[in-house]
């Protein structure tokens, strides 16, 4: 065997070493990644599904005007907050139809579906189109803090309108 063997089986057997180490490391390291993945729980973070509205004074009502609508969380939360004279209470804006975000038109003080027609009052109660029933309300209460809050993951329907938590007494 010639010098120039040697040294070619040299470093061929030096290669192929270097390509088993690589693969053996680049195994062992992709199982780790899988086993510490397996340490932490498929978990969705989703946002928290209730919110602060601010305090009981800042809903004021006129006093010519038997309803008040704050559209101020409808972007973010798809919640309309109505002071009436002596209640507030949290309007879902889903239409009771087939679930379209509806829009308030303040000069005639409704709610107008877009998608096929449906009509609320501001109390959210229903009187034309399709929709089957008033638009749903959620939880409202005072926290600890004095401000109002709101849970979107408790729904009242309107036969529980009148149920504590489905309204704040002012
Ligand atoms: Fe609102 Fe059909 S979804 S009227």
């Amino acid at each position: 065997m010639n010098t120039n063997m040697k040294e070619n089986n040299y470093s061929r057997r030096s290669f192929l070493r270097i390509v088993g180490w690589g693969s053996f490391f680049a195994t062992l390291g992709i199982s780790s990644v899988g086993f510490i993945r397996f340490l932490y729980p498929n978990v969705l973070f989703e946002k928290p599904s209730a919110f602060k509205a601010g305090t009981l004074d800042e809903f004021t009502i006129d006093r010519t005007s038997d309803y008040q609508v704050y559209e101020n969380w409808k972007a973010e939360h798809s919640i309309w907050i109505v002071r009436e004279k002596d209640r507030i209470y949290a309007v879902k804006a889903r239409c009771t139809h087939l679930g379209c975000t509806p829009n308030y038109f303040a000069d005639e003080m409704v709610f107008k579906c877009p998608c096929h027609g449906s009509q609320f009052h501001c109390n959210g109660e229903n009187f034309a189109g399709p929709a089957p029933r008033p638009l749903d309300r959620c939880k409202i209460f005072v926290g600890f803090d004095g401000r109002i809050q709101v849970d979107k993951a408790r729904i009242y329907s309107f036969k529980e309108f009148d149920n504590p938590g489905a309204y704040v007494k002012v």
